[in-house]
């Protein structure tokens, strides 16, 4: 089997290729990676004699058609992923998210290779935090950031290209996902390791915001499931009951560091900042019998802490430019 995995020196994407080598010894990978600041080939350093990662953007269909051409199937995590730089530069995000997608889907459907598309429960929009509803597969888009905008906009393209085409597609959206390889940018990396500085926790407004944490183990074993059991042209949304609000994160962050849990600091909210995500896996499980197998939150929680102090050289060299981003808009 021939997979190629786009955004695949990212963090979903570089866990996925870690877990594909691993259960699947006789898959030929290759990572099609712009190796953007999200990019990290040291992410894929320890499995270089498996994979072929090719430096190139998904927008640029002479990059992308020969790959395509030469794979069984196209597992698409690449994007430009973070809501913050969203609202200071949206340009990547419209290229990247729907340029690249658009890109992806004529070359399956040139080639007529099976395609996976890695989407997120965003385009839903956020819910109440007293609402007992969560997100189902018949959830209207309601999306709030130009992140998630791009975002269900690539969605509604591979349902097109389904539907007019015939390309061979599924779609999963997952909740939020924690675990190693994750950019410092993002929320629990980024308290982590300024931790491990010295530095206190920085929560957006009160920290009342819910999201749906699950393990990025289980995100990945849950999109291998949909690629071999996954009915064409269906959406199926991962998450795995992780709803926590981000003061209670920060809280258990500090506390398995050996920190007093409420020594965090409030800073500016994020404009327009979704207040709770939730999923309902029922379709997941019942229909192809996926379950999470990180269902302890803490125990994952402090796998990530300890994976941040062993690894110090993967992310030190993003730090300072990271705060120095965030300072520069107050949080
Ligand atoms: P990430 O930002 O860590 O990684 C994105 C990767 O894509 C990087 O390696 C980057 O270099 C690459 N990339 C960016 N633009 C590219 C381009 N034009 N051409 C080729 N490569 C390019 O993102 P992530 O958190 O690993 O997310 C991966 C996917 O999962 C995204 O599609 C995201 O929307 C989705 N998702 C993420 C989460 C989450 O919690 N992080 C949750 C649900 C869904
Ligand atoms: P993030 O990791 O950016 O993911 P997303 O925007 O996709 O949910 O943020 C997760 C939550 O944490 C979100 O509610 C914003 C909040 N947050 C903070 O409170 N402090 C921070 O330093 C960051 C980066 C995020």
């Amino acid at each position: 089997m021939r997979v190629l995995i786009t955004g695949g020196a990212g963090f979903i994407g570089a866990n996925f290729v870690h877990q594909t080598v691993a259960d699947y010894p006789d898959a030929r990978v290759t990572v099609l990676d712009k190796l953007t600041y999200a990019g990290n080939p040291a992410s894929l350093a320890d499995v270089t004699d498996r994979v072929a990662l090719v430096e190139g953007d998904i927008a640029d269909a002479d990059v992308v058609d020969p790959l395509v051409r030469d794979s069984d199937v196209v597992v698409h995590f690449a994007a430009e992923s973070h809501n913050d730089n969203s609202l200071n530069d949206p340009s990547p995000f419209v290229t990247t998210n729907l340029i690249g997608t658009f890109t992806l889907l004529e070359a399956v459907r040139r080639h007529g290779v099976r395609y996976h598309h890695i989407s997120t429960d965003e385009v839903y929009g956020d819910l109440e935090l007293d609402d007992p509803a969560k997100f189902t597969e018949q959830t209207p888009y309601n999306p709030s950031s130009p992140y998630s905008s791009t975002k269900a906009g690539s969605d509604l393209l591979v349902r097109a290209w389904v539907r007019s085409f015939g390309v061979e597609a599924t779609i999963s959206n997952c909740s939020n996902n924690y675990g190693p390889y994750q950019h410092i940018e993002k929320f629990i990396p980024r308290q982590i390791t300024n931790l491990i500085d010295g530095v206190r926790p920085k929560l957006y407004g009160a920290g009342q915001n819910v999201r749906d944490w699950i393990h990025v183990r289980d995100h990945n074993t849950a999109v291998w499931r949909i690629i071999e059991q996954g009915r064409t042209g269906e959406t199926y949304l991962i998450g795995a009951d992780g709803e926590k609000n981000n003061k209670e994160v920060v809280e258990l962050i500090l506390e398995l560091m050996g920190h007093d849990p409420h020594d965090y600091e409030h800073v500016a909210d994020r404009p327009g900042h979704d207040l709770r995500y939730a999923i309902d896996n029922t379709r997941l499980r019942e229909e192809l019998g996926w379950e999470p197998q990180f269902k302890d939150f803490r125990s994952g929680l402090e796998d990530t802490i300890a994976w941040y102090r062993d690894n110090e050289s993967w992310w030190r060299p993003q730090k300072a430019a990271v705060e120095a981003k965030y300072a520069a808009q107050g949080q």
